[in-house]
């Protein structure tokens, strides 16, 4: 295995030399693809004899220093050439051959188009550079290629020039003003359907607005289009941000690692956050693309104008632009949805990476490969740090501070500290304990005690603080933790809601004048994240169900009484009892269901109980049989005591036509089948008269619960039906994936033959194989192992092949820790056969090596 060397925030330096201007020339020829680059480099550091380039896989055919030859050579990668001119122009001569970059890094090709990725360290396999974010340079870029194949040629900026070559090929300019590090770089050239629109900035400039498709999907590019527009109107009008350039391009690519990416100009989707038409797309993808647009948008100023100094400082950027795109959402749909769905990705997937061995702070304080670090701590605790800055400065004094931000450090490369002192200038809050949310891993516990005084009419609650070591850090401090509770009286009304800025290792606030025992509301809208400790009754999570003023909170206790109650009854299970529902669980359900002023969406969150995932991240170790039983029975009861509300619930919806409507019967229909077989045909007749992909795949999702012959059936014409659509047939790949039984990998195995099925395809390897380690816990976690060789083995192959995406798949299987002796031994083994690979990524190495440390 390649030599691997972690890297270290603390040993960060400046650059000895940067690049301020660069001109850089294409030839797209397949396999003979030549870069030119001409750098106009300067000296910074006076004392600098050696220039360093990065660079990876390059063939070098000439290196020019001021239009003469210069001697160079290549160190561990780099590329190092002897001067000590205080400024040179650098002319750099490449041969790539995109067609055999199956990672997806740097030029490669998708589907007949080139495209690039950059971000984070890709433009070193363009070009020798500068490679780092902190190295800012004007861009104007050549592209020349055939003409008939390639009649789009797309790069960052405004295009300048274009032109016929003569014999077939023809070239396009592009120039774009602002200053940028490398990784924003972008060029894209195929044949596309286009769909224009523009945009009228409130300055009164008028953007033209361009999203590039497959040839065909045209009527599918709608969605995206006006999710920008939105997007560019929401930026001016909450935040005062106004775009820059006067063209604004999305190109949408079947082959993508990510999501999307938000080079200057030119963003790079992958199809699955562009494409959508109702046949095809569920609500959930609508509103999946509404986000992404947005988020790639919103790094114009968080990220482009204002970037990260070096890669450590990534939530800098990818941590407030998740909250910009969160808030976005949450003002164009539902507050409370939005707000349930980010707290769930903290509670399920980020609080299992703070618990496991790749824990790190969201800015982390080493890294092996940066691709590693795109991570929910990263993005979505970042973005929760951000959250909890805008809980205690307000909406006010945080706009404050992101002026200031932006007056001080637009056009530069800064830290994370950089933003946090805008943020407090400007808002004169004290946020020096509030910075260790920045280098502090791991999930705080925060304990709360309560205690009344009927003599004094005084409520107390003792608030600790605690954060469990983790393998990256062993000493924790007290972390400014905001605390927002509401205080709720015994007929449902509100007494006090405030926030409580919580400091210490241990505190108390006490509540005078409490004429009787109120009910708390703990940690409302989830104000931080940490693991809330509490011990609550049945009877006070009811009454925060029914009473609470939030609607976040209501969902919150409904989950805290179903995971209480699974609980339960797992230690009945080990007591070799029998197991046990609580009637007042089953009749605060029904009451739900009657209720038709409750909003629908939120009610179908209600439903969708906590997932064996989310529950086996509330433990240290878990028996997952035992969990898995005891919540199906769970399930079972509450269903089979609220069926006939959930056939009446379910008949009144089956007739409406709007997002909330659909997820609530879907939520009612996934209980009923979950309960009994009798219900089968409420899936099958819906299924036969859907007239949307949200109906078509809930009815499904409801049968694939367990095997039976109509779910064959239905899954095989679903197939026939889509199988030109290979955004759909990943729907289907997941449906397998996602299926319980025991012998599920002999099916698995076949699939990855399928013609919808491809390594060399991200999406279709996440469709498949990273839904099934990560959402069919049951059966990745089969006993006899053969979940985990199945994961291993794709794992080996995409090591080669695709290590950014082998690297995020492995997920499951380091999370070892948490389960039983017997499983340990395998997942333990598996990893091992992995950590032994010749030729292991960097990116393998370093989740692998830390797993088994
Ligand atoms: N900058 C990233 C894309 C990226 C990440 C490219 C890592 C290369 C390596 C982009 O802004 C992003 O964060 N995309 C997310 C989606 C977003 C809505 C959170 C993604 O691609 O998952
Ligand atoms: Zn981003």
């Amino acid at each position: 295995m390649a030599q691997v060397k972690a890297k270290y925030l603390k040993d960060y330096r400046a650059p000895d030399h940067t690049i301020t201007q660069v001109d850089l020339s294409f030839v797209l020829d397949g396999a003979n693809t030549q870069v030119t680059a001409v750098s106009q480099v300067r000296r910074v550091n006076d004392t600098a004899k050696t220039l360093v380039l990065d660079g990876e896989s390059l063939t070098v055919s000439q290196l020019l220093v001021n239009g003469q030859a210069h001697e160079y050579r290549e160190v561990e990668g780099q590329l190092h050439l002897d001067t000590d001119l205080a400024s040179f122009e650098l002319t750099i001569v490449t041969q790539l051959d995109p067609q055999a970059n199956l990672a997806l890094e740097g030029l490669y090709m998708s589907d007949g188009a080139y495209c690039t990725q950059c971000e984070a360290e890709g433009f070193r396999r363009i070009t020798y550079f500068l490679d780092r974010p902190d190295v800012l340079a004007v861009y104007s870029v050549r592209i020349e290629a055939d003409k008939a194949a390639f009649p789009y040629l797309l790069s960052n900026g405004n295009r300048v020039d274009s032109g016929d070559l003569g014999n077939g090929r023809h070239f396009v300019c592009w120039q774009d003003p602002f200053p940028k590090p490398a990784y924003l770089f972008a060029l894209v050239a195929g044949d596309f359907d286009l769909l224009s629109d523009s945009f009228t900035t409130k300055s009164g400039r008028e953007v033209a607005l361009q999203v590039f498709v497959d040839k065909g999907n045209l009527h599918k590019a709608h969605h995206a289009m006006l999710s920008l527009k939105k997007s560019m109107a929401w930026d001016e009008s909450r935040f005062d941000l106004e775009y820059d350039l006067d063209i604004y391009m999305i190109v949408a690519v079947d082959f993508f690692n990510m999501g999307a990416m938000e080079n200057k100009g030119l963003n790079v989707f992958n199809t699955k956050y562009v494409l959508a038409d109702k046949d095809s797309a569920t609500d959930e993808d609508y509103h999946g693309i509404e986000s992404v647009v947005g988020h790639e948008y919103f790094h114009n100023w968080t990220g482009n104008r204002v970037t990260c100094r070096d890669w450590f400082q990534l939530s800098l950027k990818e941590g407030l632009t998740v909250f910009r795109d969160q808030e976005f959402s949450s003002d164009m749909g539902s507050r409370a949805v939005n707000r349930i769905h980010a707290i769930k990705v903290i509670k399920n997937q980020q609080f299992a990476e703070d618990s496991g061995p790749m824990a790190h702070a969201i800015r982390p304080d080493s890294v092996i490969e940066m691709n590693n670090f795109y991570t929910v701590t990263v993005y979505n605790k970042g973005a929760e740090v951000i959250r909890m800055m805008h809980t205690l400065l307000g909406e006010q004094g945080f706009q404050a501070g992101m002026k200031c931000y932006f007056e001080r450090h637009d056009g530069q490369a800064v830290t994370c500290d950089d933003f946090v002192a805008a943020m407090e200038d400007a808002s004169g809050v004290d946020l020096s304990q509030f910075r260790r949310w920045y280098s502090q891993s791991g999930t705080p516990e925060l304990t709360i005690l309560e205690a009344y005084d009927a003599d004094k009419q005084a409520y107390r609650l003792t608030v600790s603080q605690h954060t469990p070591a983790t393998p990256d850090q062993s000493e924790k401090l007290p972390l400014h933790i905001p605390l927002d509770l509401e205080l709720i009286a015994s007929d449902g009304r509100s007494l006090l809601s405030q926030v409580f800025s919580v400091t210490e290792t241990e505190q108390e606030l006490v509540f005078s004048e409490m004429a009787e025992r109120p009910v708390p509301s703990l940690l409302q809208n989830f104000s931080a994240p940490v693991r809330l400790k509490f011990d609550y009754s049945v009877e006070q999570l009811i009454h925060l169900m029914r009473y609470a003023s939030s609607e976040v909170a209501k969902w919150e206790a409904s989950a805290a009484l179903f995971s209480q109650a699974v609980w339960g009854n797992v230690e009945h299970l080990k007591a070799q009892q029998s197991m046990y529902v609580d009637p007042r669980l089953v009749d605060a359900v029904k009451g739900l269901l009657l209720d038709e002023a409750l909003d629908k969406a939120l009610l179908a969150e209600v439903l969708n109980f906590p997932s064996l995932n989310t529950l086996v991240e509330q433990v240290g170790q878990v028996d997952l049989d035992a969990l898995a039983a005891a919540r199906e029975f769970l399930i079972e009861e509450i269903a089979s005591g609220c069926e006939d509300e959930l056939v009446a619930r379910y008949r009144e919806l089956a007739s409406q036509d709007d997002a909330g409507a659909r997820a609530l019967k879907n939520a009612c229909l996934t209980l009923l089948l979950q309960m009994s077989d009798a219900h089968q045909v409420l899936a099958q007749r819906q299924y036969e008269q859907a007239n949307n992909m949200t109906d078509s795949l809930g009815a499904l999702a409801a049968l694939n619960q367990e095997a039976s012959q109509l779910r064959d059936s239905l899954l095989s014409d679903f197939q026939q039906k889509w199988a030109d659509t290979p955004l759909v047939m990943d729907k289907w790949l997941t449906l397998h994936a996602c299926c319980p039984g025991e012998d599920r990998v002999t099916a698995l195995r076949e699939l990855t033959l399928h013609s919808a099925f491809s390594f060399s395809n991200p999406n279709r390897v996440r469709s498949l194989i990273g839904a099934f380690a990560a959402a069919n816990p049951l059966s990745f976690h089969q006993p006899d192992g053969s979940g985990y060789r199945f994961l291993t083995e794709a794992i080996i192959k995409l090591n080669t092949l695709n290590p950014q995406v082998a690297a995020r798949i492995i997920t499951p299987l380091i999370q070892f820790k948490k389960f039983d002796e017997q499983r340990q031994k395998l997942m333990r083994a598996a990893l091992e056969e992995i950590l032994a690979l010749p030729d292991l990524s960097k990116d393998l190495y370093e989740k692998v090596s830390k797993a088994l440390a």
